[in-house]
């Protein structure tokens, strides 16, 4: 099998049953991204736990206006970064949280990008929640045009 084929066996087996897909209400954490390459965007959840005296991701979810591959990414992502830190999480580039899918083509690489930069989003030290406040808007809501512009990214080749 060629490795486009590959590539595309593998966007289709995660597009089949997308992990950590949708809002997550009691959220810790959320940030959204656009990207100005596309135009899309994705937003993330995430939930901390305890464990062994540190605080660690105990999940996290995601809503996207992105194509096949942002979804297959984030999907595969949500799965990586369970368990790990936010500053291990932190260290994980986009080659890395797509590492699953295998390698990207070229024209999709910026999709993994804004997986990246969602979760470097949410694990910002300003993105908590307030707890009085509601939930953040829905990523419709972001798409409209409300207050709570996203953030934007920038293609970069990769190392
Ligand atoms: S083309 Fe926009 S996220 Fe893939």
């Amino acid at each position: 099998m060629s490795e486009p084929e590959e590539f595309s066996q593998k966007i289709e087996e995660a597009l089949r049953n997308p992990r950590n897909l949708g809002e997550m209400e009691g959220a810790d954490a959320v940030g959204t991204i656009g990207s100005v390459d596309c135009g899309d965007m994705l937003r993330m959840w995430v939930k901390f736990r305890e464990e062994g005296g540190k605080r660690v991701i105990d999940r996290a979810t995601f809503q996207t206006f992105g194509c096949e591959t942002a979804i297959a990414v984030a999907s595969v992502a949500t799965e990586l970064i369970a368990g790990k830190t936010p500053e291990e999480a932190l260290k994980m580039d986009s080659r890395e949280l797509s590492a699953p899918l295998g390698p990207l083509p070229p024209v999709k690489i910026h999709c993994a990008q804004l997986v990246e930069g969602a979760l470097r989003s949410a694990l910002a030290p300003d993105s908590a929640p307030a707890k009085s406040e509601p939930l953040a808007p829905t990523l419709l809501e972001s798409f409209q045009g409300s207050d709570a512009k996203p953030k934007q990214i920038r293609l970069e080749p990769q190392k």
